[in-house]
């Protein structure tokens, strides 16, 4: 059972949010799982510029340190999202991430995976932050199981309390893991989206045969 965390942190291992992805894996590896840390800001990651190369072959064509990361996250088990709130959002690290993972919507790329978000921030939209990216990993097939944000600045005690249900979120995304946990709301989420990107992909086969061909390696239309 492969966990890995991203961190979309621009600094890196002095990041906050860097202690509580660390928590969610320590928690992870407690209960038998292998796992490994990315840090954004480390690798040379470009803007995605809308060639649509992934949708017409089936693979990005840039040549960064994207398509091993993509690589990196299909053979994982598990996810882990983590980044600090940057003007209510996300750190334009991860949206980066986020953006160039644009084929993974119509193929469903996190499939049958599972994962979680956490966040921090100086003191407010954490929460926001988390239900986002665990939105985006709902959106591309994966089953999220939890998250955790916590407000820094607000209380000097809160990073250490955080970090602790971090690590019982670690183990619950282990065991999730293992155990193949069902979720039927999420389930449901996914039937239907499933549904609707089976149209879209349907149509678009002239224009996308990259994302028809991964359709229908995974049986899904044929
Ligand atoms: C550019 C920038 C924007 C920020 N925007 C917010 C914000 O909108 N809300 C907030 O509560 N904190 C904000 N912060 C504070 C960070 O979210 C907070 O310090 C966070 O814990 C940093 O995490 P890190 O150490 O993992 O980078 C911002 C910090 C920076 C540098």
């Amino acid at each position: 059972m492969k966990i890995v965390g991203i961190n979309g942190s621009p600094r890196g291992g002095r990041s906050a949010t860097l202690q509580l992805i660390e928590a969610v894996l320590e928690g992870a590896k407690e209960k038998g799982a292998e796992v490994d840390v990315v840090h954004l800001i480390d690798l040379d990651l470009k803007f995605r510029n809308a060639c649509s190369a992934c949708f017409q072959e089936g693979k990005c064509v840039d040549e960064d340190d994207f398509p091993n990361l993509y690589e990196k996250i299909k053979a994982a088990d598990g996810l882990v999202l983590g980044s600090p709130v940057y003007f209510d959002l996300v750190t334009g690290q991860m949206k980066l991430l986020i953006d160039r993972m644009a084929d993974g919507i119509q193929c469903q790329s996190l499939t049958g995976k599972y994962g979680c978000s956490v966040a921090t921030s100086g003191d407010h939209a954490e929460p926001a932050v988390v239900a986002y990216l665990n939105h985006f990993l709902q959106m591309l097939g994966a089953t999220p199981v939890g998250n955790v944000g916590v407000a820094i600045g607000k209380d000097p005690g809160a990073l250490a309390k955080a970090k602790e249900t971090a690590h019982e979120l670690g183990k619950t995304l282990a065991e999730a893991i293992q155990t193949r946990r069902q979720y039927p709301q999420i389930e449901a989420f996914h039937k239907r989206f499933q549904e609707k990107f089976k149209a879209v992909i349907a149509g678009e086969k002239p224009e996308w045969p990259g994302d028809y061909d991964h359709w229908v390696n995974q049986a899904w239309v044929w």
